[in-house]
């Protein structure tokens, strides 16, 4: 039993026992933790590390309520955009490492790890990146020099003080094909072994990770497998792999989720969830659920159904959604080395603008008020 319940459990026996001898209610008080004394770091402590997405906005300091609440739930952060290319290295010649730098220094002074998220992806990656002066498409030559300089750059910067690296960023189709990209387009596919390259002779002595989401789906599963077995067949180190995780109260089907950290631990690397969320809002029909960006869906007041508040019945649902994926995660917790939330709290959470931009989603552990959801002690 976990230890919680099992304190929890103790101490309800006790108090009903005192209630039993002597009917006073008030000495038969139990010390149970109220919701807002527990910890998420604590809670899991025994299972997995916990941790949560900063902004540039909370990590240079105009949220400090939203950096307490990081600092004392999670144990592990990873930035929501600030590492990103377009963000980090807007322009061949300039690089804006103050969010960053931050992030790294905060994580320090807490003595927190830090994921870097993320070195090579298709999206958020500016055009100039695969271009030449004259605006015509780099060589592979010239685009593999320009993706080490970069790795160097930045994972050099923080090397020794940034824990692990998301290395490639979703760079497979839902059906486990290699997405087409300008990196898989101008260098080829092996854009991949050379990232993982890079990011090794950058920061050797860092974690180095695939990320993507929807892989829990069966095909995504085995073309991930066959991205990991790739790598290692030739020597090149990954270490992990995270499953972003962004769910919703009737997607995915659990057991595949189940099904996929048992194959992916089977190649020998950890396995984490690196971007935990379950929306609780409608997804409109047709569109694939997942994290593809460039979705973007003009509003419609019938897909957020809960702009001033969430329905008790519909909390319940979450926490029970929630429950279901803990239990999994905590029955593979010899495989799941790390349970990442996707922001802080319901308030800042990508959900309230995708697919749609303006809705109000309740997706995370902590609500508008700063405050750990009802039923967490229950996970
Ligand atoms: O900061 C600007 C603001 O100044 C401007 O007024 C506003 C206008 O649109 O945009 C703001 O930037 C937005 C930024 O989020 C901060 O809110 C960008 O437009 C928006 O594109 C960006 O979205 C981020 C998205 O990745 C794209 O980078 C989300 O915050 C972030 O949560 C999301 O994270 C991704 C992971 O990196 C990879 N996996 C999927 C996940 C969810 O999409």
């Amino acid at each position: 039993m976990h230890k919680n319940k099992f304190t929890i459990a103790i101490l309800l026996g006790m108090s009903s026992l005192a209630l039993g001898c002597n009917g006073s209610a008030e000495q038969s008080k139990p010390t149970l933790k109220a919701p807002e004394q527990l910890t998420l770091k604590a809670q899991f402590k025994e299972h997995f590390k916990i941790g949560t997405a900063i902004s540039r906005d909370q990590i240079l300091g105009a949220l400090p309520e939203d950096l307490n609440v990081a600092k004392a739930q999670f144990n592990t952060f990873t930035p929501e955009n600030s590492m990103k290319w377009e963000r980090i290295h807007p322009e061949l010649e300039t690089y804006d490492f103050e969010a960053a730098d931050a992030l790294v220094q905060y994580a320090q002074e807490n003595n927190q790890e830090l994921v870097g998220h993320t070195l090579v992806w298709h999206s958020q990656t500016p055009d100039w990146v695969f271009e030449d002066e004259q605006g015509e498409p780099l060589t592979r030559d010239a685009l593999l020099m320009r993706m080490q300089n970069h790795i160097n750059a930045v994972a050099g910067r923080y090397k020794n003080r940034i824990f692990a690296w998301d290395v490639v960023n979703e760079a497979l189709n839902e059906d486990g094909t290699l997405r087409e990209s300008k990196w898989s387009t101008i260098i080829g596919d092996d854009f991949i072994e050379y990232a993982f390259k890079y990011a090794k002779q950058a920061a050797p002595n860092a974690k180095l990770y695939y990320n993507d989401y929807n892989l829990y789906k069966p095909e995504k599963r085995a073309g991930a497998i066959a991205l990991i077995k790739n790598l290692q067949s030739k020597g090149i180190e990954i270490d992990g792999i995270g499953m972003q995780a962004h769910y919703s109260l009737d997607n995915p089907e659990l057991s595949l989720m189940e099904d996929s950290i048992v194959a992916y631990a089977a190649t020998g690397i950890d396995v984490m969830i690196t971007e935990l969320d379950i929306s609780v809002l409608p997804f409109p029909e047709g569109e694939e659920q997942g994290a593809d960006i460039s979705l973007d869906i003009a509003l419609q007041e019938r897909f957020n159904p809960y702009p001033n508040g969430l329905p008790s019945e519909v909390n319940t649902q979450l926490g029970e959604r929630y429950k279901a994926v803990f239990d999994i995660l905590k029955k593979h917790d010899d495989k799941v080395s790390r349970v990442t939330f996707w922001g802080i709290s319901d308030a800042r959470t990508w959900r309230n603008d995708w697919p749609m931009q303006g809705r109000t989603d309740y997706p995370l552990l902590i609500d508008r008020e700063l405050k750990l959801k009802s039923f967490v002690s229950d996970l």
